[in-house]
């Protein structure tokens, strides 16, 4: 009898001690904006069942390190890891396996072969290419849909699309396929490209702002459209281009003249709700939804699916055994 009660007990303890047992959500950097509603929102959705601790590396691959070590010793149920550098998520991965906890990946997609070091590795996000693609739809469209004669956005009615790109973080997946895709798709959709500068301005509103203010120092008259890898370099852009008087016309109803010379049409990609009310003032274009929401969803099904030892391969979402993708969608406002 005494054996029995020990023995369930035990069991007692054992399942609080794992129902107690804390997710950690590692961020790189809750400074950057679209990461930031990212983060609460998984933070949102796990704290309804589990006890979940942020812990953000403020850009430092050498802090993310140190934190996930610390984490580690605590015998967490899962980690969650938007890795500062997606080449870092090797040693997490390394060590993830060693203390068999399950990892799943965010927003940076670790190289698959560092991936496949571990069975209990995943990745939850979006694939760029898709917000090149519908970034550049969005393009086609300012621009009347007809590669062979395009609209009065054609300044100079050269039928050729003079551009700008502000590019995110180099080696950025999310920056290299936003910028290969929106031209190639304008390019197979048989527009005529010519880019007159790349900006890098690592996904930030304040370096965008910086860059564009020296670009546009000089007379850009010959710029069409600018093309913005991320809504927070748009907004930076916006405020520099506000400064030499762009934007400048109103409609009676105070939103910016969209057909007034003094216009520049800027596309963002996220849909972060500060660049949503640049678009309803009319100052932003348009920006591709870079599904925060839906990916934090993702995440914490996977997450819950993880835990309670259920079957991945029967989630219909899971690819090829450890990925899930979140589409991105076009997000324009209805301003008639
Ligand atoms: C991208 C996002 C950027 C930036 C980056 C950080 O997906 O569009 O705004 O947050 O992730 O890794």
């Amino acid at each position: 009898m005494k054996k029995t009660i020990s023995f369930l007990m035990l069991i007692f303890l054992f399942s609080c001690q794992a129902a107690d047992r804390t997710i950690y959500l590692f961020i790189y950097n809750m400074e950057d904006p679209y990461i930031e509603v990212l983060g609460e929102e998984i933070v949102r959705l796990a704290s309804e069942n589990h006890r979940i601790e942020l812990v953000d590396a403020q850009n430092s691959q050498i802090i993310q390190n140190e934190t996930i070590e610390e984490a580690l010793k605590e015998k967490p149920s899962l980690l969650i890891v938007n890795p500062v550098d997606r080449l870092g998520a090797y040693p997490i991965i390394d060590k993830a396996k060693a203390a068999d906890v399950p990892v799943i990946f965010i927003n940076r997609e670790p190289l698959e072969r560092d991936l496949k070091r571990f069975d209990r590795a995943f990745y939850v996000g979006a694939l760029a290419e898709q917000s090149g693609m519908l970034q550049a739809e969005l393009v086609a469209e300012l621009f009347g849909n007809d590669p062979g004669s395009l609209n009065h956005h054609d300044k100079n009615d050269d039928n050729v699309i003079q551009a700008i790109i502000f590019k995110g973080e180099q080696g950025h997946q999310d920056a290299e396929l936003r910028t290969t895709h929106v031209v190639r798709e304008l390019e197979e959709r048989g527009f005529e490209l010519d880019i007159l500068t790349t900006e890098i301005a690592n996904w930030n509103t304040e370096i965008a702002y910086e860059a564009a203010r020296t670009l546009f120092e000089s007379d850009q008259d010959q710029v069409e459209v600018i093309l913005s890898n991320n809504d927070a370099m748009a907004l930076g852009i916006i405020d520099a281009l506000i400064e030499y008087g762009y934007f400048s016309a109103m409609n009676d109803d105070g939103t910016v003249d969209q057909n007034h010379e003094s216009w520049m049409p800027i596309l963002g990609i996220d849909g972060i709700d500060q660049a949503v009310e640049r678009m309803r003032s009319g100052h932003l274009y348009a920006t591709v939804l870079n599904d925060a929401l839906g990916q934090a969803e993702a995440t914490v099904e996977l997450a819950e699916a993880i835990l309670s030892g259920e079957d991945l391969d029967a989630l219909d979402q899971i690819v090829d055994d450890r990925y899930v993708w979140v589409d991105y969608k076009k997000f324009v406002l209805n301003t008639e």
